[in-house]
């Protein structure tokens, strides 16, 4: 088939990509001149494991293209998908601009008939109002409306996307139906569903997956709060818990808050919502206060054990991406955590595998920046763990000890034994579990 994907960040160039691993002809369209001549060149702009093989292979055999160029995109494709940004509003709502100005572009550029996909996370309603765009100059009989929400993680997008747990489909048009099931049953030849249903519940379906997600996470936040408090571990609790198979071992895991570009401001999203049909979603409201005050949990721990004198301490600080194996910073717990720790006078000495280039954009000098994990820890007065690389799984306890001036760890994602660390001589302080006192 031949496809044009417009937006070319996380979503649309893994959903390119993919495509035209199965053979089809894509045209991937972004408004970022620099982006699209660096893609153009066979670099990928994203840090995504595994994506670059396959960008590689298909470019070089034509199947993957990139433009700046709508129109270019428009009359070589009868597929559109719109992997467009869908950031927060100032009322939490989702922007809708991004969507609704490429929609009316392309009702001044479609020629033939041409499926109009939302892959971008839109609220219920969208489709109809992409519609409304597109009608504006174009005969009803030339185009369909389809929503296709993701569910990729990134991380492990391309994984995700090529086997995905299931196609969610939103369509009134049999037409539109029969196209979009040829174009995913290579995807999901194992036997996972292709979820066919109408537009609006389509459209419901990302926000209540993501919002549920949220929701566990939250949960298990406020659990990991409470047995800190009553002497309780929340490792074997949340194993406890995990073995029942109506709740599932996923998902499961304290930690210092979600982030990234889609739990926030789809929670946000939904909630606001929610508030326009005059329903009080009070879950979500109880699932956005929690994470606010999660996300500052390791500097809360700090400033619990250093008091006044957090003031001129140096604190390193291992993962600045919101989760690992990405280099996205949108929301990342750790940037509230650096935050923090400069309004308290703290030095912070940062690493991340991926991540370093697009946070010292924000902090420039005000953050030391460092090339690896140990060299964050020279002359720190304690370590602070954000998010949990796999590096940072088995590190070499004897050489951070020599680092650090003093053994103190602060974990927010629980990546080290308890009786481990006692033995190794730290204070080690996580999440949901009775701290480790040297
Ligand atoms: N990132 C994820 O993990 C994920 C997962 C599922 C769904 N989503 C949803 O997918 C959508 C896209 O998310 P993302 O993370 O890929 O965003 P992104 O910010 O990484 O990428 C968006 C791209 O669109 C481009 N763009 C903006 N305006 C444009 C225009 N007028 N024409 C062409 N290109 C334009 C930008 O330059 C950018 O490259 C959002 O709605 C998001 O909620 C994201």
């Amino acid at each position: 088939m031949k496809i044009a994907v417009v937006g070319t960040g996380y979503v649309g160039l893994v959903t390119g990509t993919c495509f035209a691993e199965t053979g089809n002809e894509v045209i991937c369209v972004d408004i970022d001149a620099d982006k699209v001549e660096k893609m153009k060149q066979g670099h990928v702009p994203i840090y995504e494991p595994d994506l670059e093989v396959l960008f590689e292979r298909n470019q070089r055999q034509g199947r993957l293209k990139f433009t700046t160029d709508l129109k270019e995109a428009v009359d070589a494709s009868d597929i559109i998908f719109l992997a467009l940004p869908t950031p927060p509003g100032e009322d939490g709502s989702a922007d809708l601009r991004y969507i609704l100005g490429v929609a009316k572009d392309l009702s001044k550029l479609i020629t033939k008939y041409t499926i109009v996909i939302d892959k971008s996370t839109v609220p219920v309603g969208t489709a109809e109002k992409v519609h409304a765009a597109l009608v504006e100059n174009l005969d009803e009989s030339l185009f369909d409306v389809v929503s296709n929400p993701e569910f990729l993680r990134e991380g492990v997008a391309v994984d995700d996307f090529l086997k995905p747990d299931r196609v969610v489909i939103g369509t009134d048009s049999k037409k539109a139906e029969d196209k979009m099931r040829r174009l995913y049953e290579p995807f999901v030849r194992s036997g996972n569903p292709i979820i066919f249903m109408d537009l609006r519940s389509a459209e419901m379906t990302k926000y209540a997956a993501n919002s549920y997600l949220a929701t566990r996470i939250s949960f298990m936040n406020e659990i990991a709060n409470l047995c800190e408090k009553a002497g309780a571990d929340v490792d074997a609790v949340r194993k406890g818990m995990g073995s029942d198979s109506r709740i599932g071992k996923r998902f499961l895991f304290p930690g210092v808050g979600y982030g990234g570009s889609c739990f926030p401001k789809d929670v946000q999203a939904l909630a606001h919502t929610a508030g326009q049909h005059d329903y009080d979603f009070r879950i979500l409201n109880a699932v956005m206060g929690v994470n606010t005050k999660q996300r500052f949990r390791i500097a809360d721990k700090l400033e619990a054990h250093f008091g006044e004198e957090l003031k001129g301490k140096t604190i390193a600080l291992w993962g600045l991406a919101f989760k690992p194996n990405t280099d996205d910073i949108r929301e990342a717990p750790a940037l509230y955590t650096i935050d923090r720790l400069l309004e308290a006078g703290a030095q912070v000495r940062a690493f991340d595998p991926e991540a370093t280039e697009h946070v010292r954009k924000i902090y420039g000098e005000k953050v030391t920046f460092c090339e690896d994990q140990y060299e964050a820890l020279d002359g720190a007065d304690a370590l602070a763990i954000v998010t949990e690389w796999s590096v940072f799984r088995t590190p070499d306890f004897d050489r951070m000890k020599s680092l650090l001036k003093q053994p103190i760890i602060f974990d927010g994602r629980n990546l080290y034994d308890l009786e481990r660390m006692q033995e190794a001589g730290f204070h080690y302080d996580s999440i949901g579990r009775q701290p480790v006192v040297s």
